[in-house]
């Protein structure tokens, strides 16, 4: 199987180029390769080079991911979150290669308590979630054999994420508030590129699976309790902490130039039937994650 993947220095491209080595040759590319064009915003370069690999399967990383920064441009994250998107599906569509991409639980405007389903209405409140749905209908409506996984609070041991900026600010300070009315599950960009895998092997068997899944760890969790967590293992594992007290806050505590959902929840049952796979709990990938940074 030959597969091209896009945005191969990301968090879960990274775990990609591990995950998906046993299916096949897979050729990493990130926005300034040398070689080929992986380039989202070079929407020529990005026909040029799945026209001249011509892969069974492309699996694309790469997005605008800056949530806060989208507001104050629009255009670019659309062209990277939609328009190359289509592009990507058309391409696909062309040569019969299957399009695998992520979305988020930003497409949704968090009301409720109630874990969104696939057949639920998306409402984006910002311009990222706005600018990643449209790329999900671009996709639906140019391309046949495509996975999209909407998925939700992604960390990986590389990069920076929410547990490493708690871990510093936690040695810093001994006073902190964190936001305690929005509700997800941390997944990790090992779990992303594991499943990733799997279902990309599946599909080539069972093409019917093609679809949207909403693909995240289990359980839920807010930002407070997800630091509440990273604070309980690094001092089991022998962290020097300042942090002596931990406030819960409301949203409006903070206020971001992009507008956050408050119910994150994505049902994950679909993906979990027709995969044949049980997702973890949250705690577990973050704990292997902390377990990770917290020993180099
Ligand atoms: N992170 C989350 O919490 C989260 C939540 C829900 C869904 N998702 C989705 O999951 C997918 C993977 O996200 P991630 O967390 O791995 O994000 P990430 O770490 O930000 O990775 C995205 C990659 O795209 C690259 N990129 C930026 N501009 C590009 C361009 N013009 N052409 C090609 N590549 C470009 C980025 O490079 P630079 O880093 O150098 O800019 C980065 O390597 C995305 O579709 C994202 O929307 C993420």
């Amino acid at each position: 199987m030959d597969i091209l993947l896009l945005g191969c220095n990301g968090q879960v491209g990274w775990e990609l180029q591990r995950s998906l080595a046993p299916l096949g040759r897979v050729t990493p590319l990130d926005y300034d390769s040398d070689s080929l064009c992986g380039d989202l915003s070079n929407l020529d370069g990005l026909s040029q080079t799945i026209r001249y690999l011509k892969p069974d399967v492309i699996v694309n990383a790469a997005a605008h991911t800056a949530v806060d920064k989208a507001e104050s441009e629009y255009e670019y994250a659309k062209l990277l979150n939609a328009t190359a998107v289509e592009v990507l599906a058309k391409e696909a569509e062309a040569i019969g290669a299957w399009l695998i991409h992520y979305s988020t639980d930003y497409v949704f405007d968090g009301g409720g308590d109630k874990p969104w389903e696939e057949v639920d209405t998306p409402a984006p409140l910002n311009v990222y979630g706005k600018t990643k749905h449209a790329g999900e209908q671009s996709i639906q409506n140019h391309c046949s054999k495509y996975l999209i996984f909407r998925t939700s609070w992604v960390y990986a041991a590389r990069g920076n994420n929410f547990a490493k900026t708690m871990l510093r600010l936690g040695q810093d300070k001994d006073e902190l508030s964190v936001i305690n009315d929005q509700f997800g599950a941390p997944t990790g960009a090992e779990l992303l590129a594991d499943c990733t895998a799997h279902a990309v092997s599946k599909a080539q068997i069972n093409p019917e699976l093609a679809g949207l899944y909403h693909l995240t760890a289990s359980g839920t969790t807010s930002w407070y309790e997800y630091a509440s967590l990273v604070f309980d293992c690094a001092s089991k594992a022998g962290v020097e902490l300042a942090i002596q007290k931990l406030h819960p806050v409301t949203t409006s505590v903070f206020p971001t130039p992009a507008t956050r959902p408050h119910n994150s929840r994505l049902n994950t049952a679909k993906f979990q039937t027709s995969f044949g796979l049980v997702l973890p709990a949250w705690q577990q990938g973050v704990k292997r994650m902390l377990d990770e940074i917290l020993g180099e």
